[in-house]
């Protein structure tokens, strides 16, 4: 039998599940990650294909993945075991939450590198270092910090410690406190922010980069990379939607809530877009192709010439880190739950056990961009290259593929109907079919053309 924990905790309000799976959802992946591959992939096209993704891939495998935790009431690895049981499949499903367990801990581990950044810019906002900066002079303080190895590994070391925090007082005490204080303040910030670069950006380039679709920029490889972000951005396919809606309360409709996450989700990645995009056209030596450094080089710039741009740059900069602090808690949580509920460690110890291994793997993302930068392991990709490409690129598609075939193929249908009591006949009818046919497909080919770069 699997070891059932005799009480699996519930949010203590109704609405919880959509701030604490929107906190997960909404993070470095919308604010950093979706404006800087846009720019690489060639904008609106991209742009397109991702949302295509959205709903045609990620809505549907979300709502099954949310079926499965709750259906589970347990973490990822034992809430498959229970729902395989339930249905009378073999135990070899269990695969599927150990593989999301295993993604979400390396994303946890090169997420908070990148999440100490931000908090690097916020005290270099507070400092006023940002006043006079131009397209060079941002540059070379970004390769700075990077080439900082022990200042890198400060900020990543307390940006661990910030997720403990959290995630050491628990799903109602840590969990849900944090997201209900969070979330209000990240949309507002976001707004603010929104509002600045109406004013005084160049706001119609930056509308037409993201919105003017150009067919020639369609690509299999981008194709892939908007696929995987897809899964990124919602934090699919690695059992953190799963956790959370273990904890979901039984009478909570799944459709309802999954589709306010991904459009609340969607919303503020093209928000972020329209607030980054128009600074970077309005400023002279940067490029939307920048790269990773796009937020860190292009936005300082902004803050530096306008007025209380200490108070705004130091304001952006602390909503990225609260953006991206709800998400690592999503990242650490499932294997948390998982330690706790399998093997009866405390709750601190399991913490402790995982953060520290993901602040140990994350070293090699610090080095990766200084001592190892130029050491390719396979194909063009270094160490963080690799990790990322791994993890976003296959492992979730994969992950996700193998849910979608699980809920779409082998979970009895009754079971899903049962959870999905509240839904409409017509609603359920138009998921399911979309879930057994078209996402599995779709992610197929996709998967299989991004193999590419591997052999590049
Ligand atoms: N979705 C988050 C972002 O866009 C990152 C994240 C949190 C995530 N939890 C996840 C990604 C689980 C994949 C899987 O920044």
């Amino acid at each position: 039998m699997v070891n059932k924990p005799k009480q699996h905790a519930i949010w203590g309000h109704r609405g919880t599940f959509v701030l604490a799976a929107t906190g997960s959802a909404v993070g470095l992946g919308n604010i950093w990650k979706f404006p800087y591959i846009t720019g690489e992939n060639g904008g609106g096209a991209f742009v397109l294909m991702y949302l295509v993704f959205i709903a045609m891939i990620g809505v549907p495998i979300m709502i099954g993945e949310v079926l499965l935790g709750r259906r589970g009431r347990a973490n990822p690895v034992n809430a498959m075991a229970q729902v395989s049981d339930e249905t009378g499949a073999p135990r070899l499903w269990n695969g599927i939450g150990w593989c999301a367990v295993l993604a979400g801990f390396l994303i946890l581990s090169y997420y908070s590198v990148i999440a100490g950044w931000t908090l690097e810019y916020v005290t270099s906002a507070l400092q006023g270092e940002f006043a006079g900066l131009d397209g060079a002079s941002s540059t070379l303080a970004f390769e700075a910090l990077l080439a900082d190895k022990n200042r890198l590994i400060g900020w990543q070391t307390l940006f661990i410690g910030l997720t403990v925090l959290v995630v050491a007082f628990g799903v109602t005490k840590g969990l849900e406190t944090a997201v209900r204080l969070l979330m209000p303040l990240l949309f507002v910030l976001l707004l603010v922010l929104l509002g600045y670069a109406v004013v005084a950006g160049d706001f119609a380039a930056g509308a037409e980069f993201m919105f003017g679709f150009n067919a020639r920029d369609l690509s299999w490889e981008a194709a892939s990379i908007a696929l995987g972000h897809a899964f990124f951005t919602l934090s699919l396919a690695m059992g953190a939607i799963m956790a959370y809606g273990s904890y979901m309360p039984g009478n909570s409709s799944i459709g309802t809530m999954v589709l306010t996450v991904a459009m609340l989700d969607t919303l503020v990645a093209l928000t972020a877009g329209l607030a980054i995009f128009p600074i970077v056209f309005a400023t002279p030596g940067i490029s939307p192709s920048e790269g990773a450094g796009l937020m860190f080089v292009s936005l300082p710039i902004a803050f530096g010439a306008m007025p209380m741009g200490v108070v705004f740059g130091a304001l952006f900069f602390v909503l990225v880190t609260l953006a991206a602090w709800s998400s690592t808690i999503s990242l650490l949580e499932p294997a948390v739950a998982y330690l706790t509920e399998r093997f009866s460690l405390k709750r601190l110890t399991a913490n402790l056990l995982i953060a520290c291994s993901a602040w140990f793997v994350g070293l090699g993302t610090v080095l990766s961009f200084n001592d190892w930068e130029g050491i390719t392991l396979i194909g063009k990709f270094n160490f963080f290259g690799l990790i990322d490409f791994v993890t976003t690129n296959l492992m979730l598609p994969l992950g996700g593929l193998l849910m979608a075939i699980f809920v779409g193929w082998v979970v009895r249908r009754d079971i899903l109907r049962n959870e999905l009591r509240q839904e409409s006949e017509r609603f359920f009818n138009l998921w399911y079919w979309v879930l057994r046919y078209i996402s599995p497909l779709a992610l197929l080919i996709v998967l299989l053309a991004g193999l590419r770069p591997l052999f590049d």
